[in-house]
């Protein structure tokens, strides 16, 4: 197979085959140690001519693969954009690090940060004693429900709701600390986001609040 012009051996799905190139393809649903989503679309890559999700794609069987392509960039940079109008910049309000995947993403595609508009969402979990769940920059990738009911089998968190009501939830909507959740910090570990981050980052929102009162 060829790769961005480099010839390689195929290996599981295209994803794999890329990322043990080397190359920086976001997978923002995708965790490492969990089989595909396929929810978020960021790691679409151009195979054999027709756009496909490199995440759930066997590479065997594809000739060549393009990750950089004009046509495969501008896809994945307008994903890019749809999915900051989810995600807003609550990381700059509540003083977080721009080091999660999804920055790094929008940051290697050139997204103008933060000019486009994004949806208002102001739920905020602090009921945990070692994390907090902050809804706005939540992109329902579904890592950390996956995380906790495949990894953990737990089964505390879910995706309550649809279109734009959906929502990650704590049982049946209830805080953390009055779910089944033991505080593995799995979600905390999967999440591409932020949103589950750990009490003692400098995103905590300081007595459950972020700095503009929400
Ligand atoms: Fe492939 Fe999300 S990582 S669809």
């Amino acid at each position: 197979m060829i790769i961005d012009g480099r010839e390689v051996d195929a290996r599981g799905t295209l994803l794999e085959t890329v990322l043990a190139l080397g190359i920086d393809l976001p997978h923002l649903c995708k965790d490492d140690n969990l089989p595909p989503i396929g929810a978020c679309r960021t790691c679409l890559v151009e195979a054999d001519g027709r756009i496909v999700a490199a995440c759930h794609t066997p590479a065997d069987g594809i000739q060549e693969v393009r990750t950089t392509s004009e046509r495969v960039l501008e896809i994945r940079r307008a994903i890019l954009r749809l999915t900051a109008g989810m995600h807003g910049p609550v990381q700059d309000r509540a003083g977080g690090p721009r080091s999660s995947e999804i920055w790094a993403a929008y940051e290697s595609h050139g997204i103008d940060w933060p000019s486009h508009p994004w949806r208002v969402r102001t739920g905020l979990d602090t009921s945990s004693p070692f994390f907090v769940f902050d809804e706005q920059p939540c992109i329902l990738c579904g890592r950390c429900v996956a995380a906790c009911q495949q990894l953990q089998h737990i089964g505390a968190i879910g995706i309550a709701w649809t279109a734009t009501a959906a929502q990650v939830t704590a049982g049946t909507g209830v805080p953390f600390a009055a779910s089944a959740c033991t505080a593995c910090g799995s979600c905390v570990a999967a999440c591409p986001t932020y949103a589950l981050r750990p009490k003692l980052s400098t995103g905590t929102p300081a007595g459950g609040r972020r700095p503009d009162g929400t």
